[in-house]
């Protein structure tokens, strides 16, 4: 980007700066008569940094003007319009230059997951508000205060889904997949919706990759999973993650661990925050997910549920250890792993990864032998796990390439060179050979500056001189070597070079 600084052109006044940008570094705050007025953090380089005004007044945070008003004159013709309407908060786009990694990891979870037997279903974003409330359970975090819910026209509760399991169940029920074998494995891809606080690693729309297993309740499915998670995980380029494990009990054992807790968390209500004070009335188990310090606190001493599981969840969950020991897989026992929905039963697990900061799970995912009865069908067990696609992609190896770029360039020098170019690159996308075209016929130069920044392999060159020849110049973006080929079969000549 160029940009120059000057004093604001003449006619044009400072404006105050407007208040509903404050605080949010490099946001576009508003837009008077063509002039974008910016707030931003303090520093000139991140203002210099920003791409979304022609022209950025420069004004302090506090809505400061400098007495001698000067204005970034941005150029227009880089950078483009203004940002008029913008997407909603915790919401992202994911742009071009990010969805190669995106791709890669979609297509190595199918080829994987398809490897271990799993099938591809699409459920609907939207389900009835019942679904998640019976199956992630009415005192969760995501029930009480994350979802988007709203009354329809028809007058009926809906909600965008803040996880597929519960979905994916309700489609297993609703068309009675079990009649064609009890035992089904399904994954899933798509955006999961909830109205958490964003930060770096957590937003409102994210992407999940999800799998689960339905009517198996044999501990070596709780491992295969497992071995299935970590094994993808890895072929994707994730080292340095960490496996941890855990058994929650089951209908048996629960009910006495959620007493102790009970006892436990009331002999320290003081310490505990108003949201807990009701946690521990409606489920004590949830105080585990508050992150308030004081409740931190509380829960260092708490109970393990590990103590009080029932010798059959101990039986499962030993026969899950010695499977994943039989795989090869290390594992931690973390007793304190509780999970954020209602639905877990014996199994828990989490893979988490140190360089992610706060938000660490790459992956949280566990066994819910109740959930199909919760939400109204048959006593079915399941297991399975879901991953966060923008925490994976942000631990891809940075080295890996993951943007297409175009086999060849066409530079056409003149309007004759232009025409056959366009008849050359249309043959090219048919024979599905990514190519480009200067559509304006610029110089070379401005020609082979734009194959470089696309990052083209080669570039095709074509002048009035080669053509009455009957030539070309395929030229070598990386070693620069170019050589002089027949535009007689050329097709042909450029797949055998190229591809
Ligand atoms: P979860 O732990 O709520 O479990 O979410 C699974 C993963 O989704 C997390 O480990 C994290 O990577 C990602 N994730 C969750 N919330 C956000 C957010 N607000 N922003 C970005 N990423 C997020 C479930 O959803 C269960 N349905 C998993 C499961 C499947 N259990 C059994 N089967």
């Amino acid at each position: 980007m160029t940009f120059s600084l000057s004093p604001l052109p003449a006619g044009r006044q400072a404006l105050p700066c407007d208040r509903r940008g404050e605080g949010r570094s490099l946001r576009l705050a508003t837009e008077v008569r063509g002039i974008s007025i910016l707030t931003f953090g303090s520093q000139w380089d991140k203002l210099v940094r920003s791409k979304s005004c022609s022209v950025g007044i420069y004004c302090r945070r506090d809505g400061y003007w400098p007495s001698t008003n000067r204005a970034l004159q941005f150029d227009k013709r880089r950078k483009g319009a203004p940002v008029g309407i913008k997407a909603v908060r915790g919401f992202n786009d994911v742009l071009p230059d990010e969805i190669g990694k995106w791709q890669y990891v979609e297509k190595t979870a199918r080829e994987v997951f398809e490897g271990f037997g799993f099938s591809e279903i699409r459920i609907p974003i939207l389900e009835p508000t019942e679904l998640f409330s019976r199956g992630i359970g009415e005192a969760t975090d995501i029930v009480e205060k994350e979802m988007y819910t709203f009354t329809d026209r028809s007058g009926n509760s809906l909600t965008l889904r803040p996880e597929a399991t519960a979905s994916m169940a309700r489609a297993y029920l609703e068309h009675q997949l079990y009649t064609f074998d009890p035992v089904a494995k399904l994954y899933c891809i798509g955006p999961m919706f909830r109205y958490e606080r964003p930060q770096k690693g957590r937003y409102r729309q994210f992407y999940q990759i999800d799998a689960e297993v339905f009517g198996v309740e044999n501990p070596m499915a709780d491992a295969e999973v497992i071995v299935m998670l970590i094994y993808f995980l890895k072929k994707v380029g994730l080292e340095k993650l960490e496996l941890q494990i855990n058994s929650l009990g089951d209908r048996v054992c629960r009910p006495r661990y959620r007493e102790e807790l009970k006892k436990f968390f009331t002999s320290k209500s003081f310490q505990l925050c108003e949201d807990c004070q009701r946690r521990l009335q409606t489920n004590p188990l949830r105080i585990f997910d508050c992150k308030v310090e004081t409740c931190q606190a509380a829960i260092a001493d708490a109970p393990k549920v590990s103590d009080f599981i029932c010798l059959e969840c101990q039986k499962h969950f030993d026969k899950v250890k010695e499977y994943l020991e039989m795989a090869g897989l290390t594992y931690i026992l973390n007793p304190r792993m509780v999970r954020g929905l209602d639905y877990y039963t014996r199994t828990a697990f989490e893979v988490v990864s140190y360089q992610l900061g706060s938000q660490n799970a790459v992956t949280g995912g566990g066994r819910y032998d109740n959930l199909f009865q919760e939400i109204g069908g048959l006593d079915i067990p399941g297991i399975g796990f879901a991953i966060g696609m923008e925490r994976l992609v942000s631990l891809l190896p940075k080295e890996k390439e993951f943007v297409l770029r175009p086999h060849l360039f066409v530079a056409a020098l003149g309007e004759g060179p232009l025409k056959e170019a366009y008849r050359i690159i249309n043959q090219l996308h048919l024979a599905e050979v990514r190519a480009e075209l200067d559509y304006e016929s610029k110089s070379l130069k401005s020609q082979m500056r734009r194959a470089d920044k696309l990052k083209a392999r080669y570039a095709l060159i074509l002048g009035e001189e080669e053509l009455k020849k009957g030539k070309a110049v395929l030229r070598n973006m990386e070693t620069k070597s170019q050589e002089e080929i027949p535009m007689a079969n050329l097709l042909e000549t450029l797949k055998s070079k190229i591809l």
